[in-house]
This record gives C-alpha cells, structure tokens and sequence, in this order.
C-alpha cells in the first residue's frame, strides 16, 4: 500500500515549532496580505492566510483593493508596508489584474521582507544556495518529504510546470538535495517518456488529472500540486488512478496546499527574527 503522505499532519507540526518560537519571541511578528479585487480563489486563499496567521497569535492583515487599483497606488502602498517597521512580511496576491505589471510589483517589495520569495533577489539567493526566504509552496514541498522520509540523492527528480512560484524554485532545493532534475513544460515531446523516468514526480502544472497511470513509474513518489474545482469536486493534476502505481502520493485537498500557507508564516517569523535582531 502507498502512503499518505498528508501535508496537513506536516503543517500541525509546522504550527506547533511556529508557536514555540513565537513565545519566546518580545515582540509580535506582522504579516500584511495584499489582494486586488475579489476573484474567487485569491479571496479564499488570503482569507485563509490571515486565519491561520492571527491562530497563531501574529498581526495580520488583508488589504482589498479594488480591482481597478492603479499600478502607481499598488506600488505606493508597498513603499509604505516597507517603509513601516512595525512590518514584518508583505505579500501580494498573484494574479494580478492585466493593467498591473507583476514583475515590477514583485521587484517593488523589501527583499528582507519578501515572504513569498519572489524578488529576484532571493531568487538569485536561492539559485546561489545561499540562506533566504524560500517559495512557500516548494518549501512546504521539501518538509513533507522529510517528514515522510524520502531519499532526494541521486533520484530521479520530474517536475511538470516551470513556474516561478513551483516548478523554477522547487528545482533549485532538489538540485541542493542532490536530485537529478529536470523541469519539463507544454513543449517538452513525449512527455510520458519522461514522466516514467521520475522516482519523485511532482505536478504542478494546475490541469486536473493531467498525470495519468502509464505516465507514472512503479514505485514513485507523487507529488501534487494542483488543485482545480471540477463540479462539486477539489481535483489535482494527478489522476487518483495513478496512487495505485506509488509507494507514496500526496491527496488534494490535504497534500500540498496546507503546507504552502504554513511555510508563508515560517517565512514571516523568519523574516522578522532577521530584521528585528
Ligand atoms: N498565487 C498562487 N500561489 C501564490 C503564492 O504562493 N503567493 C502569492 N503571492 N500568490 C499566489
């Protein structure tokens, strides 16, 4: 039988290190969310960002800005969040409505307080393999992998999806776990030749039951990032027919997404303790 590998019995564990740090810390770490407009999924996701944030005891806010914000309001608001030092952790929303230019919003946000991840400054450092703020969900990805006790030297490592904010970053903390990776995307041919080639094959592509059985090796680990409402239903990008293959998958929901929201506030505790000490 494969295992589950449940990403939110990671997180609990997570929440718990998170809690006793924070006790011990003399001040109160503070997160401020960023959202422009309200597209149902964004709504949720920050919604639930914040919940968990205050659960634990750290000041966090939701900032709802109308959909039609200006790039130039957006970006002095940033100025201000990093200017304010009672702020620990800013993060905007993604996706941003199409008259915003997200590179230039990414790049407007404090790299020490960036705790997403994404200014190319910590991207350089993560490349670099130097200390930083890590991508929250490839993070989250790595700990329950550790938690579950999956070898990473010298497997075969398959991401599907080249995302900045999964497939790029996720790369990187594998090729330092020495993984041989290969992020393969919509263009790379035979896709299921190099699918079955994966010990750890991680989907991240956000198509529902994109990963089907004969694309899978027997005995891989699945990781499954995606997750896409189909009907009344919660889908990943991992046919649940293929678990069958695995000696371990991770569920949607429970999996991954739990992770990404508690490494967000790994992230914010982080980023504080290095600012404030
Ligand atoms: N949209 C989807 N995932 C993410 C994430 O990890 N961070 C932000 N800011 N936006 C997202």
């Amino acid at each position: 039988m494969p295992t589950e590998m449940r990403g939110h019995v990671v997180a609990r564990a997570l929440y718990d290190e998170l809690r006793q740090v924070l006790a011990g810390l003399s001040y109160v770490p503070a997160l401020r969310v960023v959202r422009l407009g309200n597209d149902p999924a964004s709504v949720s996701y920050t919604r639930l960002k914040d919940k968990r944030a205050r659960e634990l005891g750290m000041d966090s806010k939701v900032i709802a800005l109308p959909e039609e914000t200006s790039e130039a309001e957006l970006l002095g608001l940033i100025a201000e969040l990093n200017e304010d030092d009672g702020v620990d952790g800013i993060l905007v929303q993604l996706p941003l409505p199409a008259h915003v230019d997200e590179g230039r919003v990414i790049e407007a946000i404090s790299p020490a307080k960036d705790v997403d991840g994404f200014h190319p400054y910590n991207v350089g450092r993560l490349w670099a393999g130097q200390e930083t703020l890590e991508p929250c969900t490839p993070a989250g990805i790595i700990r329950i992998l550790d938690h579950y006790g999956v070898d990473l030297e010298g497997r075969e490592a398959v991401i599907v999806g080249r995302s900045n904010i999964v497939g790029k970053p996720l790369a990187s903390l594998l090729l330092r776990r020495n993984a041989t990776v290969t992020v393969a995307h919509s263009r790379t041919r035979d896709l299921a030749e190099v699918t079955r080639r994966a010990e750890v094959l991680v989907a991240a592509v956000g198509r529902p039951r994109f990963i089907t059985p004969e694309m899978v090796r027997e005995g891989a680990v699945l990781i499954d990032v995606g997750i896409s409402r189909v009907g009344e239903d919660l889908v990943g990008d991992i046919d649940p027919a293929a678990h069958g293959k695995s000696s371990a998958y991770t569920p949607v929901p429970g999996g991954v997404g739990p992770m990404t929201v508690a490494m967000l506030l790994a992230n914010t505790v982080k980023a504080a303790r290095h600012r404030r000490r």
